[in-house]
């Protein structure tokens, strides 16, 4: 059993929660229509192609660990932490893999995705995680500041995907404590005053 996320990882407001099944597939639907409507435009092929991968990845429970944000009784975002066969997708063995992170719309630009990446980076630690690594398509603004705010950094040259430019990003085992205790730190703080 996965432990609640701690409550200095969200801004207020919001929970997050590993999700069950029923879970997951809103999870899914909700992963989607967010790549929709705020990831770069992609042609219907692929379009098609990558709902198909996030659908996969949220249905895969063996594989990922599905976290999901709530806003009260809404389901405001998603993520999945994949713990297995991350070598398949480029990165070193014994890391894990961030997959399929996406915000509800009118959620954006709250913390959410923030608390969402700290939250798969925690669960990566606590699995005795080498480091945590993902994919984020080179036009991606929004996500690659994102992820670069929270210290990822970029670990591959460019690849195709989706037909789009895609590279991998990674942050340690040592970054990735640092963030957590950096994370921990200032929610002291913020409490003292
Ligand atoms: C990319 C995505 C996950 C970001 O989610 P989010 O919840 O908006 O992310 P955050 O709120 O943590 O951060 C986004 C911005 O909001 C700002 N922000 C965070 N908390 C804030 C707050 N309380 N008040 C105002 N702004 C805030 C951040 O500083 C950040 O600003 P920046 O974009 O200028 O750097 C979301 O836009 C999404 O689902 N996109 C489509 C799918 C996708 O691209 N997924 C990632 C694929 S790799």
């Amino acid at each position: 059993m996965v432990p609640a996320a701690p409550t200095f990882l969200c801004p207020p407001g919001i929970a997050i929660r590993t999700a069950g099944p029923v879970e997951r597939r809103r999870a899914a639907d909700l992963v989607t229509v967010a790549f929709l409507f705020g990831a770069p435009p992609l042609t219907a092929e692929n379009q098609a192609a990558l709902t198909r991968a996030i659908i996969d990845g949220y249905k895969d429970e063996k594989r990922a660990t599905a976290f999901v944000a709530w806003s009260g009784s809404a389901m405001v975002g998603a993520v999945l932490c994949v713990c297995e066969g991350v070598e398949r997708a480029g990165f070193p063995a014994g890391w894990t893999m961030l997959r399929a992170l996406g915000v509800a719309g009118d959620a954006n630009g709250r913390g959410v995705g923030a608390a969402l990446t700290l939250r798969v980076v925690s669960h990566a630690m606590t699995m005795a995680a080498a480091g945590v690594g993902l994919y984020t398509a080179e036009d991606n603004l929004r996500a690659k500041r994102l992820y670069e705010r929270l210290g990822f950094i970029a670990i591959s040259s460019v690849f195709t995907l989706y037909g789009l430019a895609y590279r991998r990003h990674g942050l340690g085992r040592v970054g990735a404590e640092a963030l957590l205790t950096n994370h921990e730190d200032a929610n002291h703080a913020n409490r003292s005053h």
